[in-house]
């Protein structure tokens, strides 16, 4: 299994973000981790569009947008165009799930469902076969810095099962809270993406990605 790291950079200083999305990426990360609030769904508003447009010519990270938007189907050829790689919508924020993720990949992107703490993977059962990858929250979603929810590790193992089961080569990432001392844990759930915002952009980035990644080798 490889294991992929994907900065979150609702964490990041805007201030500097350019210059911090490459250091992400000299570090060696492969993913951006990029949350897309709406201020409806969740709380908070983030950025959209034109943040990511504008990172877009800075980097070749792949970019990976959470869509944290109520009926997110009205906005995926403009993520498409600002160059996202992966979009992940939520299960509870779509009416029409199935044709949501048929058009992520209509429009050439890899897609994901993600799933809010206390979504059952029921909600996966007639769309886990169209999927590149599946996204559990580990915190209720709208902000960085929160608690890691323990009984996450049950769900991944969960669904990690139903994923070898069927013999499908889905994604299982996990978004909020992890940490270097919860990480080993997660992997062992059988996750294989991971999001970590304060836990990279706090302090030394470089340094931070490089500790994930000697984890990561520990487990291969
Ligand atoms: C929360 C976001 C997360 C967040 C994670 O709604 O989806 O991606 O940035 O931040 P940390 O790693 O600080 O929990
Ligand atoms: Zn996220």
């Amino acid at each position: 299994m490889t294991y992929k790291l994907a900065p979150s950079m609702l964490a990041a200083d805007f201030n500097h973000l350019g210059d911090q999305i490459s250091i992400v990426e000299g570090a060696g990360a492969e993913y951006l981790h990029i949350d897309v609030m709406d201020g409806k769904f969740v709380p908070s508003i983030s950025y959209g569009m034109p943040v990511i447009a504008s990172i877009r010519k800075n980097t070749k990270l792949v970019f990976d947008v959470h869509l944290m938007v109520e009926e997110p189907i009205r906005y995926l050829a403009d993520f498409k165009n600002a160059g996202a790689d992966i979009i992940t919508v939520h299960a509870e924020a779509c009416t029409h799930l199935n044709r949501t993720v048929m058009q992520i990949k209509e429009l050439g992107m890899k897609a994901g469902v993600t799933l809010n703490p206390s979504t059952g993977l029921q909600e996966l059962e007639y769309i886990l076969e169209e999927l590149d990858m599946v996204l559990l929250m580990s915190v209720n979603p709208g902000f960085g810095g929160q608690k890691f929810i323990p009984n996450t590790l049950t769900k991944i193992s969960h669904l990690r099962k139903q994923i070898n089961d069927l013999g499908l080569s889905t994604d299982i990432e996990v978004d909020g809270g992890i940490t270097l001392s919860n990480v080993g844990d997660i992997i062992t759930a059988g996750a294989n993406v991971f999001v970590a915002g304060t836990s990279v952009f706090q302090g030394d980035i470089k340094k931070n990605i490089q500790d994930f990644q000697q984890v990561f080798a520990s487990y291969r």
